[in-house]
């Protein structure tokens, strides 16, 4: 039983599943959706651009508070386990859905494989962090990403025998889209707004930020709104606005900030839009863990907007850079970039569009080899 729930999941379980179906013998997989995301944009749009099929069951819990969203999660995903008693549950990434089914299923005696296991940040104020740090706890298979997450895992007092390096999935599904990835310019005008945007001499940067300890509070949204209007006097941005973020600028009436900037504002983007708006970019800035990885992989600078990464490859290896939040951090990473000093980076080991089919050759092994069938 494959489960997803928020918009960065999606992307990680698309190669998975085709790994499995690929697997020989095939491995039959039910698909969960919690319905954490629920948006056009934040979900089914997604689910197509990626190849992803419907899925079977459908959990609908919607937003809440953690809590709420959590338990609700909890509530709705044991009788579907209970129905259909499978032989493992494999979640992604760090969303609450992933805690929320793996508590569920550990408790039940149900086998847990989790994907991009070990990653930390250091930072419990991240919820993310936290749903990170529990599930691989209690987790029996644990698939990484980069080797840094061993120790980290190690640390935790977690055996290294339940761990499993395997590379990371997310670019897999970049590889398989890359080809299809949209124009910059029609992804504009498909939003009614001039491409011509995109034709500064240097190009153009592109924004998301969605990390709610960057748009949940006035002060933070309106410091690093005002840094982006800084920005856009250099370089034109295009800014993939995540529903929490339009939301809170409309709750503190921080509207008129971006009003008249050389900004386009943008709704949360398909797979294949946001793909060709990063490849061709000058720059991204982003809250995003998706996008650090993305950026790295595909040789384009990003300046991240947070004081710590879970994901430290994509600064030692790639293009990312930590800049924080502070003003002048930010002017002087993009001043840097736009003067040629920007990061080209390398493609980390095992980031080569190939890491969905072993885990689908660990899984097989670990569910139905001999060693298990033994033990
Ligand atoms: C969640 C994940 C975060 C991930 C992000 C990607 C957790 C703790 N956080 O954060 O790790 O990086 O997804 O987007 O699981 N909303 C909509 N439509 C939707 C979904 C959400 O309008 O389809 C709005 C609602 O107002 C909701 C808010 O966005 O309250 C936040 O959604 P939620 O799922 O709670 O968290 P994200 O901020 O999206």
């Amino acid at each position: 039983m494959c489960v997803v729930g928020a918009r960065p999941n999606f992307m990680k379980m698309a190669p998975i599943l085709r790994a499995l179906a690929a697997h020989q013998p095939k491995i039959p997989v039910l698909l969960v959706h919690t319905g954490q995301h629920y948006d056009m944009d934040m979900s089914k749009k997604l689910f197509v651009d990626l190849g992803l099929p419907q899925p079977d069951i459908n959990l609908e819990v919607g937003s809440g508070s953690h809590a709420q969203q959590t338990a609700e999660v909890m509530r709705r995903f044991e009788p579907a386990l209970d129905t259909h008693k499978p032989s493992c549950v494999l979640v992604v990434g760090d969303v609450n859905s992933t805690l929320a089914c793996t508590l569920v299923a550990v408790k039940k005696d149900v086998p847990v494989a989790h994907v991009e296991a070990g990653l930390r940040s250091y930072d419990r104020k991240m919820p993310e962090e936290i749903n990170r740090i529990l599930t691989d706890q209690v987790a029996d298979r644990l698939y990484t990403t980069e080797r840094s997450a061993a120790a980290n895992l190690q640390r935790e007092g977690i055996d290294l025998a339940r761990v499993c390096f395997t590379g990371n999935v997310m670019i897999d599904s970049l590889e398989a889209s890359r080809a299809h990835a949209r124009a910059p310019g029609e992804t504009l005008q498909a939003h009614g707004l001039d491409a011509a945007l995109l034709d500064s001499p240097q190009g153009y940067g592109v924004v998301t930020l969605h990390r709610p300890s960057n748009v949940d509070s006035i002060e933070s949204l309106t410091a690093v709104l005002q840094t982006l209007l800084e920005v856009s006097r250099d370089l034109p941005l295009v800014f993939a606005m995540h529903p929490r973020t339009r939301s809170n600028i409309e709750r503190f009436g921080l509207g008129g900030l971006l009003a008249g900037a050389r900004i386009a504002v943008l709704p949360p983007q398909g797979y294949l839009e946001m793909l060709g708006l990063m490849a061709g970019a000058a720059l991204v800035l982003t809250d995003s863990g998706g996008l650090q990885e993305e950026t790295t992989a595909l040789g384009v600078p990003c300046l991240t907007l947070r004081e710590n990464t879970e994901r430290p490859i994509t600064v030692e290896q790639g293009t990312n850079t930590l800049v924080g939040v502070e003003r002048t951090a930010i002017l002087q990473g993009v001043a840097d970039i736009l003067a040629g000093r920007g990061k080209r980076g390398r493609v980390p080991e095992y980031w080569d569009g190939h890491a969905a089919e072993r885990i689908a050759a660990d899984l097989w092994q670990w569910i139905y080899g001999p060693a298990t069938a033994g033990a």
